[in-house]
């Protein structure tokens, strides 16, 4: 999604409703922070669920991570009319980014998870940036039966949408994790307290704390 047409035509597409139920589910999961909590959304792309968490919480510094810079110039803009100095956009790659604070309170993630060709590196960077008993939640498409119900997807949820975004979430339900795989990647990483649900007939829900 590095190309600023990609992102623009990412960026005006209407996720409001399923950003929105998002972050009421994260909001959920996350319960109480500390009152200066700092929170990390990773691949944060144009920022739309990294503003409303920030609004949610008013009083937490909330960063959103994103590796382009054509996703980040839109999130960039938006946070200009709106923001206090608590949200940050930084720019930078799961693994190996570097983050302003070396330790977040919560972490959350939409839709980033598939387009990683090494997920244990997704939780690993996880494990590593949140402290101790620090409450997650990832949201990310599941991998259809097959490819006719990939199709059926892209023509239930996205036929309205231009062709580059439909292109875009056919590619990403067939790059995307079954949950069972996603399971064997958290058990990997030693983070088997995770539960994995199915919340629609495309998303799944990742909630765990990581280890105190
Ligand atoms: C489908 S978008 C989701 C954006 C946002 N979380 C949302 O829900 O609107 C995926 C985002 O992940 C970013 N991304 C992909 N691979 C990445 C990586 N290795 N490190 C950081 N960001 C990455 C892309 O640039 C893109 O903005």
């Amino acid at each position: 999604m590095d190309e600023p047409e990609q992102a623009r035509a990412y960026a005006e597409a209407d996720f409001d409703e399923p950003n929105e139920q998002f972050v009421e589910q994260a909001i959920e999961w996350l319960g109480d922070l500390p009152d200066t909590a700092a929170v990390l959304d990773l691949g944060c792309g144009p920022g739309d669920i990294t503003l409303r968490l920030a609004r949610a919480l008013p009083s937490a510094r909330v960063h959103g991570l994103d590796g382009s810079p054509a996703m980040l110039a839109i999130a960039r803009n938006r946070l200009a009319s709106e923001t206090d100095g608590r949200v940050a956009f930084i720019q930078g790659l799961v693994p190996g980014a570097e983050l302003p604070l070396q330790s977040y309170d919560a972490i959350v993630s939409n839709s980033l998870l598939h387009h990683l060709h090494r997920p244990a590196c997704f939780w690993e960077m996880i494990a590593d940036t949140g402290a101790p008993g620090a409450p997650v939640v990832v949201m990310d498409l599941f991998r259809p039966a097959d490819a006719e119900t990939a199709r059926e997807l892209v023509a239930t949820y996205a036929a309205d949408e231009p062709e580059v975004l439909r292109k875009d979430f056919h590619a990403s339900l067939l790059a995307a994790f079954e949950p069972a795989e996603v399971l064997d990647q958290l058990a990997a990483c030693r983070l088997e307290g995770f539960a994995v649900d199915a919340v629609s007939d495309r998303h799944m829900l990742i909630r765990g704390h990581l280890p105190r």
